[in-house]
């Protein structure tokens, strides 16, 4: 199954969204998962993410393990998003920020 990890956070540019044939993105207030349980992966949302936050769940990036969990927990709790929608109006400003682990809004 593929994760998303934690470039996404408050960056939440839903280009992923748009191109998964099975409408597996669930969406939270600054982040979005992967229901694991629907992802077969296709591969197609990995390059479309802008800041690269999303990655297969056997070749994710060291420090990015616990997305795995975090994908498979909150995919249970949120809703679905099946289309683009414009990103949070700061979403450039917190593109080439690191360490935003403890900004994810559950
Ligand atoms: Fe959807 Fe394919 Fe990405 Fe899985 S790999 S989340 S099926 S677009
Ligand atoms: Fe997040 Fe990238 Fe999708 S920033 S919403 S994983 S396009």
């Amino acid at each position: 199954t593929y994760v998303v990890t934690e470039a996404c956070i408050k960056c939440k540019y839903t280009d992923c969204v748009d191109v998964c044939p099975v409408d597996c993105f669930r969406e939270g207030p600054n982040f979005l998962v992967i229901d694991p349980d629907e992802c077969i992966d296709c591969t197609l949302c990995e390059p479309e993410c802008p800041v690269g936050a999303i990655f297969r769940d056997d070749d994710l990036p060291e420090g990015q393990e616990e997305f795995q969990e975090i994908n498979a927990r909150l995919a249970r709790v949120w809703p679905p998003i099946i289309q683009k929608k414009p990103a949070p109006s700061d979403a450039d400003a917190w593109a080439e920020v690191k360490d935003k682990r403890g900004l994810l809004e559950e």
